[in-house]
């Protein structure tokens, strides 16, 4: 019983007078432990000429902002990511999600006075850019487009004619961002009928410069094609599936520009791979509440609308889209066997909103209801707020990246 505390005082005595001896630092360094985490799963945006106001690449540069870095990691506001990717609903294909281990080894190094440790061999580099192995057709901006300074983001649509003589299939797109570092995002979208391409071309035509104003979505009937995040470089789409281009049809594409970096002139252009047919022809769906109705003063809202379903569907991915006040956001399959989770948003960022395909297709079914449950704070406003597409007015909507039926490896 006594040899306990002898023990521990040796111990003690001989650190005091043999520095040698003292245990040695072992938790983790900015070089072992902390560049490699960064490098990864923030060099994308945090690097120079990335959309991140500040690059994490030195010790010196990341060193002061440990804390922060601690804190925004531990809160999952960076990475910016809206979906909860943790595996109770679903995860994702790129997904921006750290795990657990990472956020604490992140936690203890700004605990421990964010010390440095020992370089070993080159600095981690982030993942370089994936590329497109074909392109088939370019769509460019038709001329280089510099915001005005009436707002810090800027949504602004131009209408592109693809020139396709025969209708295509859309199977993998590459983005080519002329000013990356003011590029929010883009959304590449169809029109599929002369009076959408005629409504879009009076919008254009009535106001100077090129393209229109547009927040949230063109403004016309239209329908999803691309969408690209920011730092995003483009993917395929799942395998086997595509979405439709219509021969002779136009396209408008959709640039959000934050200026908080500068404002420059921006050419952007999205090479498309086509095909000329696929397997399985993806639509998108939604699932909505365009009756909301948001009394003001409120920290939260609920609203909630549901869908029934009368056939199958194979879904590949969501994009949940609400506007400012948006805080949370959920999907659901109700079916009598039980409730499935589609897409779960703890905290809803307007900014970051953007496509994001499963890593398993999910199947939903015939007599379903699908149900969105939409969370808004409206604390900040004194009048009713209802659906619309003005930044002041709200949406609730999940789309979905759809198939018919039940494709192989769904579940
Ligand atoms: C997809 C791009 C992107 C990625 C990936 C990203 N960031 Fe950021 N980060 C930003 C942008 C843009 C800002 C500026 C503020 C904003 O727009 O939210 C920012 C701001 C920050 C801030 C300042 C926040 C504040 O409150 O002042 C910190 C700290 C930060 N990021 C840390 C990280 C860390 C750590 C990672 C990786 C684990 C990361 N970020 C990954 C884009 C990104």
């Amino acid at each position: 019983m006594l040899l306990r505390p002898v023990l521990a005082l040796t111990a003690a005595f001989a650190g005091s007078c043999d520095r040698s001896a003292e245990p040695a630092y072992d938790g983790p360094t900015y070089h072992r432990d902390v560049a490699p985490i960064l490098a990864s799963n923030c060099g994308e945006c945090h690097r120079s000429g990335g959309i991140a106001p500040f690059p994490f690449t030195t010790y010196e540069e990341v060193a002061p902002l440990a804390a922060t870095i601690a804190a925004v990691t531990g809160a999952r506001t960076m990475p910016p990511f809206n979906l909860d990717n943790g595996g109770t609903c679903n995860t994702y294909v790129g997904a921006r999600w750290l795990d657990e281990d990472d956020i604490a080894t992140l936690a203890a190094w700004a605990q421990a006075g964010a010390p440095a440790g020992e370089p070993s061999g080159e600095a981690p580099q982030a993942p370089a850019a994936w590329q497109l192995d074909r392109v088939d057709l370019t769509l460019a901006m038709p001329e280089p487009y510099t915001p005005d300074d009436s707002a810090d983001d800027i949504y602004r649509c131009f209408i592109i004619d693809p020139g396709l003589t025969e209708e295509a299939f859309l199977v993998g797109f590459e983005v080519r961002l002329g000013r990356p570092e003011m590029v929010h995002h883009l959304t590449l979208y169809a029109l599929d009928s002369e009076q959408d391409e005629a409504d879009a071309a009076m919008l254009d035509a009535a106001e100077a410069g090129p393209g229109y104003t547009c927040f949230g979505d063109p403004l016309v009937p239209s329908r999803w094609l691309v969408g690209a995040g920011p730092s995003d470089r483009g993917r395929m789409l799942p395998a086997g599936t595509g979405l439709y281009m219509g021969a002779g049809r136009k396209t408008v594409l959709q640039m959000h520009y934050n200026r908080s970096q500068g404002t420059f002139p921006d050419q952007t252009a999205i090479d498309l791979q086509l095909a000329a047919s696929v397997p399985h022809e993806a639509f998108i769906e939604r699932v909505e509440d365009p009756f909301l109705e948001l009394p003001p003063g409120q920290s939260a809202v609920v609203e909630i609308d549901t869908r029934e379903l009368r056939e199958d569907f194979t879904l590949w991915g969501v994009w949940p889209h609400m506007h400012g006040l948006g805080a949370q956001l959920r999907v659901t399959a109700e079916r009598p066997a039980g409730e499935q989770c589609l897409a779960q948003v703890d905290d809803y960022q307007f900014h970051w909103q953007e496509f994001s395909f499963y890593e398993r297709p999910v199947r939903v079914h015939a007599g379903d209801t699908l149900r969105i449950a939409c969370t808004y704070d409206t604390t900040s406003r004194d009048t009713t707020t209802t659906w619309g597409y003005g930044t002041a007015d709200e949406m609730c909507i999940g789309f979905f990246y759809v198939t018919e039926g039940f494709v192989p490896g769904s579940e």
